[in-house]
């Protein structure tokens, strides 16, 4: 027994240092402390030792099981470094190396909405958020759209499953646009009001270059005595002037959207064509780049202001939108990409 082990040790501490890849050092490990390794299998024969044979040869079995296994793991680290050398053509380079940690930066969303809010902070807007996942009553009822009403046609709707919130079927939906925040604004700020709403909506959209089930829309609401159609125009153009620069003209169209009378579509002059007419603006030189107008009086009174007393201006924006045209891009759902290519351009 005693000669065997020495035999298995001789043996493989040969075969280890001849060993020139790690698949062989692998097979070396398994034909030792395999299943049916060389090593695994000698305890069974200790059986039939005399109790003085065993105390001789355990500590001896330990000793070369150990050292087998160093030698392997020796071997093995000498392979690596004489693998890198012979990859690299130089001896293992310590080094440290200077890695030059990347910096991100913030999502061209989020910039621009920045932008947005900085701007309208200084004309007096505050900031005001409402919820994503809202009720028909504010998303709908009270801007002035009944359930049945066509106009809900304007919006496909991604309504949450109430079949297990108890929830009254088609009563709980994700916002289809920041204009669920008007109710809430007028109860909760009341009198003169000036506020921006930005954030995320949703909507059962067919995903297309133009259109997607998720997209960003910024809100505005200013409401005064003797808030009038001048003041839309204004802050349009004021607004838009700021992003694209004291070239670009803007105009109001005439638009219907069930909260607002009159109700306005906000165009601004094509950036691509500069009214020419071109592909991206259908030829008439002008893109609609927002919904607006004067607050119908019924929305106002769900409020809880005095139409009579009081009149109000409202604007829904799409910033992605606005991004797509100041930097020419073709594709809406680059932005929710994740794609470090088209990220690392802003
Ligand atoms: N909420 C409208 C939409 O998502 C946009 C809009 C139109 C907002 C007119 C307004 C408005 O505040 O007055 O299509």
């Amino acid at each position: 027994m005693e000669s065997s082990i020495s035999q298995i040790k001789k043996d493989y501490l040969d075969k280890i240092s001849r060993a020139k890849t790690l698949k062989e050092l692998d097979d070396i490990f398994l034909a030792l402390f395999g299943k049916n390794g060389e090593i695994t299998l000698l305890p069974k024969e200790f059986s039939k030792l005399t109790p003085s044979e065993k105390q001789k040869i355990g500590p001896l079995f330990n000793a070369v099981k150990t050292e087998l296994e160093s030698a392997i793991e020796k071997r093995r680290e000498e392979i690596r470094e004489v693998g890198y050398a012979e990859l690299t053509g130089e001896g293992l380079d310590l080094q440290p190396v200077e890695v030059k940690p990347r910096k991100g930066h913030l999502h061209p969303i989020t910039q621009f909405e920045k932008e947005i809010i900085d701007l309208f902070d200084k004309l007096g807007f505050q900031q005001f958020d409402a919820p994503h996942v809202d009720t028909d009553e504010y998303n709908f009822e009270l801007l002035n759209i009944p359930a049945e009403h066509p106009a809900r046609d304007l919006w496909d709707t991604l309504y949450i499953d109430s079949k297990n919130s108890g929830i009254q079927p088609g009563k709980l939906l994700l916002r289809t646009h920041t204009s669920n925040a008007q109710i809430r604004a007028m109860r909760d700020i009341k009198t003169p009001l000036r506020m921006m709403s930005l954030g995320r909506c949703f909507r059962y959209e067919a995903v297309d270059a133009r259109h997607n089930h998720t997209f960003e829309q910024f809100e505005i609401v200013y409401v005064d005595k003797r808030v009038s159609m001048t003041n839309l125009q204004y802050l349009s153009e004021t607004f838009l002037k700021a992003i694209f620069g004291p070239e670009i003209k803007t105009r109001l169209r005439p638009k219907y959207f069930p909260f607002v009378e009159p109700g306005a579509g906000v165009e601004g002059e094509c950036v691509f064509c500069k009214g020419k007419g071109c592909r991206i603006c259908g030829g008439v030189g002008w893109l609609e780049l927002a919904g607006a107008g004067m607050i119908h009086p019924t929305v106002l009174q769900n409020g809880g202001i005095n139409p009579s007393e009081y009149s109000g201006i409202a604007w829904g924006f799409g910033p992605e939108r606005l991004i797509m045209l100041k930097y020419g891009i073709a594709d809406l759902r680059e932005f929710l990409s994740g794609d470090l290519k088209f990220l690392e351009k802003f």
